[in-house]
């Protein structure tokens, strides 16, 4: 499932970031990268322990941990802090996969990557490029989405980010373990969430909508790791 989430930060909230990461220090980005990973890799980020990151990172959680559609459709378990990166002249991110458990520094957790994020700080048209390519069984999907919204897509999927030739590109990206690790079971419950709200709206009286909200939760229960 790939799923677009609009508004996950509003323009003064991106406007307040982006002035933050003018003054950040960057780093090369593939000091983070795997083995494959850093031959494809030529961008920048702060680094895990900056305390500008850790500060916009919590925001982020904190926004997204009470936005509906994001909590409905990711069903998270944990959430890795969030990660930041830059592309201009150029930089780019080719094909690759990304690592499918991360330790949370400074603790014993591991979140295992069901689901990755990323939220944009830019418009698309203040960069050419920089399209977020997800290839899945349905072929290529390319993302720009606008600043303050958030991509989710499979941490199983092929993805790269292509060069970006004008302008700069500010992300956060991170990783989600999900209560329902199977995509295919956790797009079901959401196209059930999704019917179950409507009619919430429609026939909120209905006898029958008690039993599909029941069906939700017993399905959640199956499948649920926690
Ligand atoms: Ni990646």
């Amino acid at each position: 499932m790939m799923l677009s989430i609009a508004d996950v930060l509003t323009s003064e909230q991106v406007a307040e970031c982006r002035q933050a990461f003018e003054q950040a220090s960057w780093q090369d980005g593939r000091i983070t990268a795997g083995q494959q990973a850093v031959m494809a890799k030529s961008n920048q980020q702060l680094a895990l322990d900056d305390p500008l990151a850790l500060q916009i990172g919590d925001f982020i959680v904190q926004r997204l941990s009470s936005h509906p559609q994001f909590v409905s459709a990711a069903l998270p378990l944990k959430v890795l802090p969030p990660r930041f990166n830059r592309y201009s002249g150029g930089g780019t991110y080719g094909n690759h996969i990304d690592n499918s458990i991360f330790s949370m520094a400074g603790t014993s957790q591991r979140v295992r990557s069901d689901l990755s994020a990323t939220l944009f700080f830019c418009d698309p048209d203040e960069y050419d490029g920089g399209e977020l390519v997800v290839e899945d069984s349905y072929g290529s999907h390319r993302v720009k989405l606008p600043a303050g919204h958030l991509v989710l897509y499979p941490g199983s999927s092929l993805h790269r980010v292509e060069p970006v030739t004008r302008g700069t590109r500010y992300a956060a990206f991170f990783w989600i373990q999900s209560l329902v690790r199977d995509d295919t079971q956790r797009s079901l419950l959401l196209e059930l969430d999704r019917a179950v709200q409507a009619l919430t709206l429609e026939v909120p009286e209905s006898a029958e909508l008690a039993r599909l909200t029941g069906v939700y939760h017993n399905l959640l229960r199956q499948w649920a790791n926690t």
